[in-house]
């Protein structure tokens, strides 16, 4: 199989932005955030949007994003926590490139995302306690989509270099 380009998907606070621009690297490849890529098209933080326009209209919008991007080449996308989880999205990834899920357990999600859940609507403002209850809910709510991926990685052994070898393993990168 000739791979055309990337999908790191997982849950918030897995690492898919650092990893991907660590792959970016060593790849030669683009890489693209579909977050940041949602923040710069409409002008707004995916905050502000999810008060502003409510969750149903950023999933819409998330997914004709998604859509637009599985017409780029060589490029490593980090796509939102909740990306996979709506429509067809995951069979659209499948279809057009390799999908790699970064499976990390609760703790270290919380842990993760404790630091940097304000920018994020959807754990923003919880203490720690809810915010571990909220991830072990979504997780298991997610976890069926995510377990779609090509790829499932464990987040919490594999390197930069792991993943590298798991990418060459999986097919010949165009
Ligand atoms: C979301 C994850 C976020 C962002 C939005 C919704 C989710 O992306 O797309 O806040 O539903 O899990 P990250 O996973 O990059 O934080």
């Amino acid at each position: 199989m000739v791979i055309k380009r990337i999908f790191l998907i997982g849950f918030m606070g897995s690492g898919k932005s650092t990893l991907g621009k660590r792959l970016k690297s060593e790849l030669g490849w683009d890489f693209l955030d579909l977050d940041d890529y949602f923040e710069s098209r409409y002008q707004t933080t995916i905050k502000q949007y999810f008060a502003e326009q409510g969750e149903q209209a950023f999933r819409k919008a998330e997914q004709a994003l998604l859509s637009e991007v599985t017409g780029l080449e060589q490029v490593i996308i980090a796509t939102g926590g909740g990306t996979p989880c709506y429509f067809d999205n995951m069979a659209v990834m499948n279809r057009s490139g390799l999908t790699i899920y970064i499976k990390l357990p609760v703790k270290t999600l919380a842990e993760r995302l404790m630091g940097a859940k304000q920018v994020r609507p959807l754990v923003a403002g919880k203490s720690g306690e809810e915010l571990v209850t909220y991830i072990q809910e979504k997780l298991a709510e997610r976890e069926a989509y995510y377990q779609q991926a090509n790829v499932i990685a464990d987040g919490d052994v594999l390197g930069v270099d792991g993943f590298v070898r798991i990418i060459k393993a999986s097919g010949d990168l165009l």
